[in-house]
């Protein structure tokens, strides 16, 4: 599990788990023991992504694991905070193409508002410690008429009903609020999620139930394509009782969609002031702030020294 990082001052943005170096692709993905639910996640976002567009980002990206679902798109900005995470997404897709590689925090977007036709962000709401203000952030970048596809892990799911039921867990799955199980991981009820979405300013369109057969035995009996097949026959009928550990949802930006999209993608996450490129950089003409772009890496974690 990653290290939260040191927790912030009362001023500044909330505190941020820290993937930096961390091994997630190889020790999450590539062991094949979640080949079930990557494949039942790939069939909901089928369903919930607007198939083409113009420019689409992923919040929260990493290695890139769902980047081929995005081949209706012009262009594709894949964010995350960590580099190195970044860096193996640009081995895996290549530098200089479709794909703009963007280090950056949610809860400082660098991008300009209304930049993108669709946003998805999958595995990542369980990181916030304060929804809200990424739901704002996240919201901005949006075009009007957009869509926002995103994953939250549930807290009101069938195991933990039971386990609850059964006085094997205190914690209540039907209290609406946010439910921290380790540090810096959250599950949240679905009410709630719901309520936050709306004040975020988005509608919800559709939500789909995933990865009802998350069970180790399951798992070892049943070939993942089948158990995901299976899963994908009842994510929509099961979100009218969502009792999965994850909820996908698709929501809508209200307005009528613009007929071009910012040329600019990005402005100053410190003041939101206008970038203009250097050598090696994108400097802020407000604050003085300069940005790092070396390597293909649109780095806005931290201004460049000497700014
Ligand atoms: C569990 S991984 C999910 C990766 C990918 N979405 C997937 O499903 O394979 C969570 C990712 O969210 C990123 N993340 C967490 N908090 C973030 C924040 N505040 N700003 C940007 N990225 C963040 C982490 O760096 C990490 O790469
Ligand atoms: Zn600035």
């Amino acid at each position: 599990m990653p290290d939260p990082a040191p927790a912030a001052p009362p001023d500044q943005p909330p505190q941020v788990i820290d993937y930096e170096g961390s091994d997630y692709q190889q020790r999450f993905w590539e062991t094949g023991e979640r080949a079930y639910e990557d494949l039942a996640e790939r069939i909901a976002l089928r369903k919930l992504l607007p198939p083409a567009g113009r420019r689409l980002v992923e919040f929260g990206a990493a290695f890139g694991r769902l980047a081929d679902l995005y081949a209706g798109y012009q262009q594709v900005l894949l964010l995350d905070y960590s580099r190195s995470l970044l860096r193996q997404a640009q081995e895996r897709l290549g530098v200089g193409g479709r794909f703009v590689y963007v280090a950056a925090n949610l809860y400082k977007l660098p991008l300009a508002a209304g930049v993108v036709d669709t946003a998805v962000m999958v595995r990542v709401m369980h990181h916030l410690a304060d929804v809200p203000a990424a739901l704002g952030q996240i919201h901005r970048a949006i075009a009007p008429g957009g869509a926002f596809v995103a994953e939250y892990a549930s807290k009101r799911h069938l195991k933990a009903m039971a386990r609850y039921a059964l006085r094997r867990q205190t914690w209540s799955p039907y209290d609406l609020a946010p439910y921290e199980f380790v540090p810096l991981n959250f599950d949240f009820h679905p009410t709630w999620m719901s309520g936050e979405l709306h004040a975020a300013g988005f509608d919800i369109e559709l939500e789909l139930a995933v990865s009802h057969f998350r069970m180790p035995l399951l798992k070892r009996l049943v070939p993942a394509n089948r158990l995901a097949a299976a899963d994908g026959a009842v994510q929509g009928i099961g979100a009218l009782w969502k009792l999965t550990p994850s909820i996908f949802v698709r929501c809508a930006a209200p307005g009528a969609r613009p007929a071009s999209l910012p040329a600019s993608l990005f402005q100053c996450p410190e003041c939101a002031g206008a970038l203009t490129p250097g050598a090696d950089s994108l400097d802020c003409t407000a604050c003085g702030c300069r940005w790092s772009t070396g390597g293909g890496l649109y780095d806005f974690k931290e201004p460049m020294p000497g700014a």
